[in-house]
């Protein structure tokens, strides 16, 4: 078999990063996308890649042309990661439509379209796609519906997915990360954090069964699942919803 490809969306973001070191120390090739140009072309420098181009996934239109400019340029696809993402978050009586479009677009329909143009092509190679969601997708938090909405709905996609492509040996799963040490998390915590961004963080790692030992994800463990579930060996993994959250997500 020739050398296996995987696409990474939000690949210029931290943990999109990681995935992309990761598999790219193990020889795959790696093709990545991100809408952030320069975030982008950060990564290139990093990790070699075999294709890159931004491009903003909330466009159906803009998920086809990625897909197939990836398949001119390495003429097989056989991962695709859906690790795009965006928080946003305040009550739901004064969120307006543009963060609610832009947290079901890029979390969501993203996702949707990116698989809906890579599946004839896993289907080829018999491939696998993991969608990046959230301890927030099997939990609910005050003040962040949107983002908890788009994160259930992915799971429920990954799921659906996974039905529909199980005949063709394409494998479909989701992984929900706790909170990680990455931009996201940073962003986070100075927009929302009331001018205390460490005060919101310490909030965060509050709510772990841990306690004082509670932390952070780093990106490089999500990624290590993220890769593992590509390999043959997760053959039996389909469906499912894969928690990476110290237990955050277990119950109360
Ligand atoms: N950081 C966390 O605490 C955390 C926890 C659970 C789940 N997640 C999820 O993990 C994934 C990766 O997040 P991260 O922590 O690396 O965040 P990040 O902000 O570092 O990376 C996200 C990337 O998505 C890209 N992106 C945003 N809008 C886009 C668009 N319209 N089109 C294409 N790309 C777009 C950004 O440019 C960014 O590079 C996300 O789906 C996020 O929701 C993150």
């Amino acid at each position: 078999m020739s050398t296996p490809v995987i696409l990474i969306t939000g690949a210029a973001g931290g943990l999109g990063r990681a995935i992309a070191k990761r598999f790219s120390q193990s020889r795959w090739r790696v093709t990545a996308t991100d809408v952030d140009k320069a975030g982008l072309h950060a990564l290139n420098t990093a990790v070699p890649l075999d294709f890159s181009a931004t491009a903003d996934l909330r466009s159906a239109s803009n998920c086809q042309e990625l897909i197939a400019e990836t398949l001119v340029a390495t003429g097989r696809l056989d991962a695709v990661v859906n690790a795009a993402g965006v928080w946003r978050e305040g009550p739901v009586e004064s969120f307006t439509e543009e963060d609610f479009d832009q947290v079901l677009g890029v979390n969501l329909k993203a996702a949707f379209y990116m698989s809906q143009a890579a599946i004839p092509h896993l289907k080829e190679s018999r491939g696998c796609i993991v969608n990046i969601a959230s301890d927030a997708g099997r939990q609910a938090y005050r003040g962040s519906a949107a983002y908890c909405a788009s994160k259930a709905a992915l799971v429920m996609l990954s799921k659906t997915l996974a039905l529909e492509l199980a005949e063709h040996g394409v494998r479909v799963n989701a992984v929900s990360p706790g909170d990680i040490a990455t931009p996201m998390l940073d962003y986070q915590a100075e927009r929302y954090g009331k001018g205390n961004p460490n005060a919101y963080k310490r909030e965060l790692l509050s709510l772990y069964p841990q306690g004082r030992e509670a932390r952070f994800l780093r990106p490089e463990e999500v990624a290590e699942l993220v890769w593992y579930l590509c390999q043959p060996e997760a053959e039996a993994i389909t469906g499912a919803d894969l928690a990476i959250d110290f237990g955050l997500s277990a119950g109360k």
